[in-house]
């Protein structure tokens, strides 16, 4: 057995010597020191040899079988780089080709006009807070000022859950009622926040809706906020979005979660005010609504009305983005096609 050991691992170094290719690599690993190979199954058949001799043969067979690993290691290097210099050389592959570009992800429009949003609100010390897009029933509209069968809730056709009172949020003015209550302390701590994120409606998907939207909702609580307070700060922040010479106005509305409530329009910032077709020759673009916080919704959030006021406003960042790059159907917004994604 032992002289046959020592047979096999020259006939094994003899052969390795002589390979000259990687199939022949994987041919001699096989062969000698594979799961079936040679050296491996004289390893194997160590109960057979005698056994004074057996630990003696034992440790020599391993012996072996790591010197030809080794030996095997390193003739797989010399191998392989010639066959690695030879394919260079033999100009199969051109290694001076330009690599193939990767193409480059891209920020969603959406997602930087979010982020617009987000610096210029927190200049002015609104922090950002997301709320749930799943809501209850109460969240959504009652706890808003609109009781079950308020005529306001036709205007947000919702999307049910299987499970009653919980829906998907039609706006992100549910979020006030979450945040009163998170930061609030029982209606005694001021707050000053902005929530983004999706909404959605069970409404016709047209050019001009879609059945989920981003919204951005802002939310000021404290003694002493005035009306004022809502205009310069809405203001301003259209300044910083829209450019230093940006006019706002304000136009009466009705929400049932802010009294007084107001549209903010800003003035064309594609005319000038001029009028155009995307202002339809108003000069003027619906940017927001606004109020300020209805004594009810204040009462809801765990303030006192008569201690405690607020503005409030929602903000639509996909209407925002079509109006600034002239984006005439809502529908590319989630489409994911990356012709319309690729222009931002
Ligand atoms: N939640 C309203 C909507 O989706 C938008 C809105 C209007 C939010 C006035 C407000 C607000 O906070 O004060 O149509």
């Amino acid at each position: 057995m032992q002289g046959e050991l020592e047979s096999l691992y020259q006939a094994a170094l003899a052969a390795l010597a002589a390979v000259a290719t990687s199939d022949g690599l994987h041919e001699w690993e096989v062969m000698y020191i594979g799961k079936n190979g040679s050296v491996t199954k004289m390893l194997r058949g160590v109960g057979a040899v005698a056994k004074e001799e057996r630990a003696a043969f034992g440790k020599r067979a391993n012996e072996i079988k790591e010197a030809l690993t080794n030996a095997f290691a390193q003739r797989d290097d010399l191998v392989k780089g010639q066959e690695l210099a030879q394919d260079l050389e033999g100009g199969d592959i051109d290694v001076t080709l330009p690599g193939r570009a990767r193409p480059m992800g891209g920020l969603h429009p959406s997602t930087q006009t979010l982020r617009e949003f987000y610096d210029i609100w927190a200049e002015m010390g609104f922090q950002v807070y997301r709320s749930r897009d799943i809501e209850t029933d109460d969240m959504n509209f009652t706890l808003l000022n609109m009781p079950p069968d308020h005529p306001a809730r036709d205007m947000q056709d919702t999307f049910y859950t299987t499970t009653p009172n919980v829906i998907l949020r039609t706006h992100t003015s549910p979020g006030q009622i979450r945040a009163m209550h998170e930061f609030g302390a029982n209606g005694s701590q001021p707050i000053r926040i902005i929530l983004p994120g999706m909404c959605y409606r069970f409404e016709q998907i047209t050019a001009r809706s879609e059945i989920q939207f981003n919204q951005v909702e802002g939310l000021a609580v404290g003694r002493n906020i005035r009306m004022s307070d809502l205009k310069g700060t809405v203001a301003e922040f259209a300044r910083k979005m829209f450019g230093e010479n940006a006019k706002v106005r304000f136009r009466a509305s009705y929400f049932p979660f802010t009294e007084p409530s107001m549209e903010v329009d800003v003035e064309c910032f594609l005319c000038g005010g001029e009028g155009c077709n995307v202002c339809k020759y108003s000069g003027w673009l619906e940017i927001a609504g606004s109020g300020m916080i209805h004594p009810t919704v204040l009462q809801n959030g765990g303030y006192d009305p008569n201690e405690w006021s607020g503005f409030a406003f929602g903000m639509g960042p996909e209407r925002i983005t079509m109006l600034k790059y002239g984006i005439r159907d809502i529908r590319y917004f989630w489409s994911n096609d990356l012709r319309f994604l690729e222009q931002f």
